[in-house]
């Protein structure tokens, strides 16, 4: 299927490893010109350049902190400096740390807000008035299976992608003319350096073994692994589309059968 991705411009987040770096590639590999952001700059050149290597891709890296208040201006000037307009962009960053739901701060929850739903809706904002008078764009937010079955020690992250989600569902409907489609992915657990280290976590908190931890998460898969970054990638780039135009507001779990309700 010819996705119609060729020449389009696209900012990807949390893009320096797991998820992020996965759809960069994806996106590449359709012939998108990139800009691609986190934290690190060392590490994006990491993936820039293999992007540029194996690909031939037009790449651009920039590092901003989701976490702070200037970040969406700052990588709102970089795309506009390295592509010019901005066709596709896919909201995604780092998670917030694992805490007691009964014993929250108020400090948790700036940063939290800030990382997860601030920072993606004003870059969001910052890139939708030139997709909507070109008629066309894409915004893609990785968001998380907890949103609609909220795991007990993750509710930093389920409130904050909760509330990200409930402006997707309203902006979606606000763009939906103006030939602009935002759309989300309920990730469940596919396999980066951050599952990983949360299972090793586990591991270490509940004096376990690392295999038995597993064992343990894999029971609630259906499809009995954990989902392969490429797989979700997959997922984005046909959200990002042109075949998927007449998908919008919607959120799709890419979780091998993990959620329960339907
Ligand atoms: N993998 C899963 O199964 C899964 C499931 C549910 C939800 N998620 C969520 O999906 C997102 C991506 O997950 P992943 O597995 O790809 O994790 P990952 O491998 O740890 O990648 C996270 C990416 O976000 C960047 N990042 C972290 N904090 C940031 C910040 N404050 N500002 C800007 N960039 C930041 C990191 O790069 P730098 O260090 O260079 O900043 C990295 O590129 C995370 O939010 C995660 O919580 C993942």
């Amino acid at each position: 299927m010819d996705l119609g991705l060729r020449g389009r411009a696209a900012v990807v987040g949390g893009a320096s490893s797991g998820l992020g770096a996965a759809i960069a590639e994806g996106l590449a590999a359709e012939g998108c010109r990139l800009l691609l952001w986190s934290r690190s700059l060392d590490r994006l050149e990491d993936v820039a350049g293999r992007l540029r290597g194996r690909l031939g891709a037009e790449v651009a890296t920039h590092a901003a902190d989701a976490t702070q208040p200037g970040a969406a201006a700052s990588v709102t000037e970089a795309a506009r400096r390295a592509l010019g307009s901005v066709d596709v962009c896919i909201l995604n960053a780092g998670g917030p740390p694992p805490v007691d739901p009964l014993a929250t701060e108020a400090e948790g929850w700036r940063t939290a807000f800030q990382l997860l739903a601030v920072t993606p809706i004003d870059l969001a904002q910052a890139l939708l008035p030139g997709m909507r008078e070109r008629g066309w764009g894409r915004i893609v937010a990785l968001i998380g299976s907890t949103i609609r079955e909220p795991i007990p020690t993750l509710v930093y992250s389920t409130a904050g992608r909760a509330a990200l989600a409930g402006w997707m569902k309203t902006a979606a409907r606000a763009a939906a003319a103006d030939g602009v489609t935002i759309n989300g992915i309920l990730t469940g657990r596919v396999a980066t350096q951050r599952v990983e280290q949360i299972d090793r976590d586990r591991a270490e908190r509940e004096g376990r073994d690392l295999a038995a931890v597993r064992a343990d998460a894999l029971g609630s898969i259906p499809a009995g692994r954990y989902g392969e970054p490429r797989e979700l990638a997959a997922v984005a780039a046909f959200l990002c589309s042109e075949p998927a135009a007449y998908v919008t507001g919607t959120f799709i779990p890419v979780d091998g059968g993990m959620l329960q309700g339907i």
